[in-house]
């Protein structure tokens, strides 16, 4: 059995800095409000009309993963794409990166896990590795938020949390099984999933998925959420799922070098650091920058970490994820 070794780490994000007083002249909020209860400054998002999308973003966030993996688009044998804003209803973007980085035929699978999404995603690349399937797989949360988003009074429970980013990380297979993905642990629960959606297009009503009426159709494709409730539960379960692959490892919170939480809102993240009694310096948000870039933050956290040299050699990070599903998850990775 191989283990899957992160040996390199990428990201991107829209120029378009948009900060919540460029909200506040969209809808009644204010920077006061968004800071107070969710961390928030600033977001990314593309500038409408702009060359962009999805899969345009992962490109550029692989080509960065793979300058600094030192290896080329030859050398990744399959594409393992996170997103929930895909460039097509059908099909998923991973095709599309797939062209973009001309990997001929090879395989890309595209995941759907919204907030947990870049750990589903690299327990499932981490799987192909293990069993030996594929030596190296480049690993994908990519989003762009901004089109779906509600940008009046009426949506701006939501549409002051979401950003546009993307990050990529790639696995190599290594024999050495002291080192790299430790486990993953992934869990679901859809009795949740009205609580945290966008419903439309679907198949739920039975077929009819495209509407005459923009109007119409802008309210159906935005997302809806029960803000408190997903609030309750993320605070419950990034802990508990942390807790999980501690025990599975035979760790303790104090072997713990670095802490990279999802990044839905700064108090959840705040909160679950106080459950798990970790001091400030293990734990890494970049929420204020970004607001919630849903699959695209912990890749993202990867590559600023990576950039400021702070990944070390036999560092053990834990990475914990709760979003829409409802879905969570959990990776120990030892560097
Ligand atoms: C979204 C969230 C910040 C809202 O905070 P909250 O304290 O629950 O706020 P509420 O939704 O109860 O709204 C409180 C009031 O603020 C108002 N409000 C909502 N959004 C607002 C905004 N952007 N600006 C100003 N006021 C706003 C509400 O209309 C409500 O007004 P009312 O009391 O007059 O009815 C919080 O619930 C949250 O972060 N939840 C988790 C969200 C999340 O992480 N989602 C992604 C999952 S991975």
């Amino acid at each position: 059995m191989f283990n899957s070794k992160i040996i390199g780490v990428g990201h991107f994000v829209p120029e378009n800095i948009v900060t919540n007083d460029d909200l506040s002249k969209l809808m009644d909020t204010s920077d006061e409000w968004i800071q107070e209860r969710t961390g928030i400054k600033e977001r990314r998002f593309y500038t409408p009309g702009e060359k962009g999308s999805t899969a345009i973003m992962a490109f550029k966030a692989s080509k960065l993963a793979m300058k600094r993996a030192k290896v080329t688009a030859d050398d990744i044998d399959a594409i393992v794409f996170a997103t929930l804003s895909p460039d097509y209803y059908f099909p998923g973007s991973g095709v599309l990166l797939q062209e973009m980085l001309k990997m001929g035929t090879k395989p890309a699978i595209d995941l759907r896990a919204q907030c947990s999404g870049f750990i589903y995603a690299l327990s499932v690349a981490d799987q192909f590795i293990k069993t030996g399937m594929y030596k190296k797989i480049l690993v994908i949360g990519s989003e762009t938020q901004s089109v779906a988003l509600d940008l009046t009074t009426r949506g701006r429970g939501m549409g002051v949390l979401f950003g546009d980013g993307a990050g990529a990380a790639i696995l190599e297979a290594t024999e050495d099984n002291t080192k790299g993905i430790l486990s993953t642990h992934l869990h679901s629960q859809g009795e949740f999933a009205d609580v945290l959606c966008v419903r439309e297009p679907g198949t739920n009503k039975g077929g009819k998925v495209i509407y005459e009426g923009q109007h119409e159709m802008y309210d159906l494709i935005s997302p809806q959420m029960d803000g408190k409730l997903v609030f309750k539960n993320a605070i419950t379960r990034m802990p508990e799922v942390t807790m999980e692959a501690l025990a599975k490892n035979n760790l303790t919170i104090e072997d713990i070098d670095m802490f990279l939480p999802h990044q839905a809102n700064l108090r959840i993240s705040q909160m679950v650091q106080r459950f798990l009694k970790l001091p400030d310096e293990k734990v890494f948000n970049n929420i204020q920058k970004y607001g919630n870039t849903t699959a695209a933050t912990l890749p993202i956290l990867l590559s600023e970490l990576w950039e400021e040299g702070r990944i070390k050699e036999g560092q053990l990070f834990a990475l914990a994820a709760f979003g829409s599903g409802f879905t969570w998850a959990s990776a120990l990775i030892r560097w």
